[in-house]
């Protein structure tokens, strides 16, 4: 089933005197339990196009569905219970409040919905592997556990789509690996995730490759039956292609 459709969205930015076309014409879809990431130069528009997904921020022209109800065409007060039962995030800079226990970020998380969580604190923190680091305070924990953390936060309320903008952005290669293992029992488990990420590891674990070029989808690469090894360097070969320099990425 389609969980989410995108259909040729544009968005422009004022800048000073100028305006800016960052998406144009973009379009795609994507279905339940696929795992998709969105890969392309800095500057592309993936954080754009994600924070117009995440209701964020507003679609200059275009429609984008979530199970069918077009999320560019309501009220605020709508979208934000609509952002509460549909949608959850996991950003680059984690978003725990330190004064807050480990726990206590999670459970923020399940007030913010006001109905009880499908899946327990305990159960969610095993899954992640942050089980034994509960009480802790987020500055005593690694980048990689904060990171997982906040995967338990955009995960507990089930959502249908989970968005994350670069969650192994600032993270070394093991907990990378964590964060790859984690993401593999959450689509086990039923979700739908988004992810935009330079790193071509976690592009590789996913199903697809949408490659944004100039605001437009240069690309959509299926992995179908290649291994993660052979997707991997597809997805390496059209970066270079596309970016020249994959610090770019
Ligand atoms: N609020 C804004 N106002 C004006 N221009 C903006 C705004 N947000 C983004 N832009 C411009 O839109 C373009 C796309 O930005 P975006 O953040 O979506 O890129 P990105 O692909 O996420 O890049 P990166 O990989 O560096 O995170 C850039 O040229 C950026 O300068
Ligand atoms: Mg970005």
């Amino acid at each position: 089933m389609r969980l989410l459709e995108v259909k040729n969205v544009d968005k422009y930015y004022a800048a000073g005197e100028m305006v800016v076309q960052v998406l144009k014409d973009v379009s795609f879809d994507i279905s339940e339990n696929e795992f998709t990431a969105i890969m392309g130069p800095s500057g592309s528009g993936k954080t754009t196009l994600l924070n117009l997904i995440s209701t964020i921020d507003t679609v200059s022209a275009g429609n984008i569905y979530i199970n069918g109800m077009d999320i560019t065409d309501e009220d605020e007060e709508k979208l934000s219970e609509f952002r509460a039962n549909n949608l959850g995030f996991i950003f680059q800079d984690y978003n725990l409040l330190d004064i807050l226990t480990v726990r206590e970020n999670i459970e923020l998380a399940i007030s913010i919905k006001g109905d009880s969580p499908v899946v327990s604190i305990e159960e969610i923190a095993k899954i992640l592997g942050i089980d034994h680091i509960l009480d802790k305070y987020p500055n005593h924990i690694s980048g990689g556990e904060k990171q997982r953390c906040a995967f338990a936060r955009g995960f507990i309320n089930n959502p249908a789509l989970i968005l994350a903008d670069e969650p192994t952005g600032s993270l070394d290669s093991n907990s990378s690996k964590a964060i790859l293992k984690s993401m593999e029992k959450l689509k086990q488990r039923g979700a739908t995730i988004l992810v935009v990420t330079h790193d071509a590891f976690v592009s590789a674990w996913c199903d697809r490759v949408l490659f944004l070029r100039d605001g437009m989808i240069w690309k959509d690469m299926y992995k179908n039956e290649m291994t993660n090894r052979e997707f991997y360097n597809k997805i390496i070969e059209s970066m270079s292609v596309l970016g020249g320099d994959s610090n770019d990425f």
